[in-house]
This record gives structure tokens, sequence and C-alpha cells, in this order.
């Protein structure tokens, strides 16, 4: 099964790497894994926990980055809503939103997570979708001013009912669809098309792989406002190799609050 790790280098006949030193890499589920060291990326633990390195700054951050900074160029002053908020992406992209001067709004399933982004994360209005029968109605509600950016993690109903909100020239980032993933038939949804006419609305989908080429930048840049405290993370860590399926199953059903991680080993 595919998936990021972080762990240490325990023995290496490649010069690059060192025995003890903590490397990132995509060696999917299992305890020890073979690599030509090609796709092995060096993390520094002096910077910040190793876990880190699989979700602020690791995949999950830069996907925040650059599909809310790049994608949808948020200006000062906008209204940036999130949906899977309380995610290991989500909760970045709703924290970038404020650091750029933006008003931002986020959907998530429970209401301990309501108050984390509320409380905690600094978002400024937020709802909880389980507990509410019209999207459009909450939303038109919380976000009376419009929504001039959609930073979209699951699609669906949810995504359906942000349409009617949006502002003239509003930007959607599609990044993930999670509500559908899981579907054997694809879902009729409405047609929106006549909303991006009528309001001028730019819609792209992105994968974080398009900006490889920049992912230092990204770290540089998400690396300092960690540091500085404007940014903040949360995991959510199960303990035990043999509880990585129910930890993965968890996540499809929104156990977690910000990066869901498995815990194999006591680094
Ligand atoms: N484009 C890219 O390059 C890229 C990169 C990374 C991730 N992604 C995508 O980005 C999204 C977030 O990824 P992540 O790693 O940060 O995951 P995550 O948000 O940490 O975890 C998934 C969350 O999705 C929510 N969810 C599950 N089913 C849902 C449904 N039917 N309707 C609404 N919300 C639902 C759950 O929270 P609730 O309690 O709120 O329901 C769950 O906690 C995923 O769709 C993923 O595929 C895309």
């Amino acid at each position: 099964m595919t998936g990021r790790i972080v762990g240490e280098v325990v023995k290496s006949k490649n010069l690059s790497f060192q025995e003890g030193e903590i490397v990132r890499g995509n060696l999917g589920w299992q305890e020890y894994g073979i690599s030509t060291g090609e796709e092995l990326v060096k993390v520094n633990p002096d910077i910040a926990p190793i876990s880190t390195a699989l979700g602020i700054l690791g995949m999950p951050g830069l996907t925040a980055y650059f599909g809310l900074l790049d994608i949808c160029q948020p200006k000062a002053e906008e209204t940036v809503l999130v949906s899977g908020a309380a995610g290991a992406v989500g909760s970045i992209v709703g924290q970038l939103a404020k650091i750029e001067g933006c008003r931002a709004v986020g959907i998530a399933g429970t209401d301990e997570k309501i108050s984390y982004l509320l409380d905690d994360l600094g978002f400024d209005a937020a709802f909880n979708y389980k507990k509410t029968e019209n999207y459009r109605h909450k939303l038109k509600e919380l976000v009376p001013e419009g929504t001039d950016v959609y930073f979209d993690n699951v699609g669906g109903e949810i995504t359906d009912a942000v349409f009617p909100n949006l502002n003239l020239r509003a930007r959607i980032a599609i990044c993930g669809q999670i509500s559908q993933y899981n579907l054997v038939e694809p879902e009729p949804g409405p047609r929106l098309f006549p909303y991006f006419i009528v309001k001028r609305i730019r819609m792209q989908g992105f994968l974080v792989f398009d900006f490889i080429d920049r992912y230092q930048e990204g770290l540089r840049q998400m690396t300092k406002w960690l540091r500085e405290g404007k940014l903040k993370y949360r995991e959510t860590i199960v303990n035990g190799f043999e509880n990585t399926p129910t930890a993965f199953i968890d996540m499809l059903k929104g156990g977690n609050i910000g990066k869901q991680l498995v815990k194999v080993s006591g680094l």
C-alpha cells in the first residue's frame, strides 16, 4: 500500500546517506523499506518534530501553500472558504488565508473540529456540516459578503451549495473530492455552469506535484511561518503498525484532526 513515511536510515550503502539520519520518502506501508536513495529527502530534526515532514512541512503543507497562494491568488480583505477545513491540508489553508489578510471560513464534520478552527486557528467563522440541514442557508448566514476564494477538499453537496455564495470573479481550487472517492456510481450533481458565466468564475484542479520545482521555496516559507508562530498544527497519531488500516479508514470517516499519522517505532 502506497504511503509516505519519515524514518531513520538503519543501514546504508549509499554514500549520501549515513546510518541514523532521518529521511522522508514514499516507501509505503511497511516497517522497513529499501531505496536507492533517489526519492529520499533528508529531514533536519532540529527544525521541527520529524512527524511534521509528513504534515505541515511536507506534502499536505505544500498542497495548501501552492493551492491557495498560486492557484487562488487571494487578496487581503477577501473571504476564503475551505471545505475539509480541520484536516491536514484544510487546517493550513485557513491559516494561510489569515496570514494573507483574508477572512477565513471553514466547513468540517464535528463540533470539536469547529472549536479548533475558531478558538485555536483563528478562523473567522465555521460550521459543522453534519449538523446543518441547509448548507446554502448556512453559508448565506455566515458569509453574507460572499466567497471570493473556495478551496475544495471534499466536493459533492457541500461544494454544490457554495456556488450561489460566490462573488464576481471568484477563484476555486479543486484540491480533493473526498466525498466522491468511494462512490460506485458518479453522483448526478446540479448543473452549475451558468454560475461560471454570470460570475466569471475561474476553477482549476491541481496536484501538488505540479509545483515540485518550487518545493524548497514553499518549505522555506512554511518553516519561517511555523517558527514565527504564525502557523499551528495538530496531528492524530495512532500507535502500532498493525493499526495502519484502521487509522486510514478512520481518516476517511473524519476521525482525524490535522494530519493522520501512524507511529511505527519509538523514534
Ligand atoms: N491535489 C493534491 O495534490 C492533493 C494533495 C493532498 C491531498 N489532496 C486531497 O485533499 C483532501 C484533504 O486531504 P488531507 O490529507 O488533508 O485529508 P484530511 O482532510 O486530513 O482527512 C480527510 C477528511 O475529509 C473529511 N471527509 C471525509 N468524508 C467526507 C465527506 N463525505 N464530506 C465532507 N468531508 C469529508 C473528514 O473530515 P470531516 O470530519 O470534516 O468530515 C476527514 O477528516 C483530500 O480530498 C485529498 O485527496 C489533494
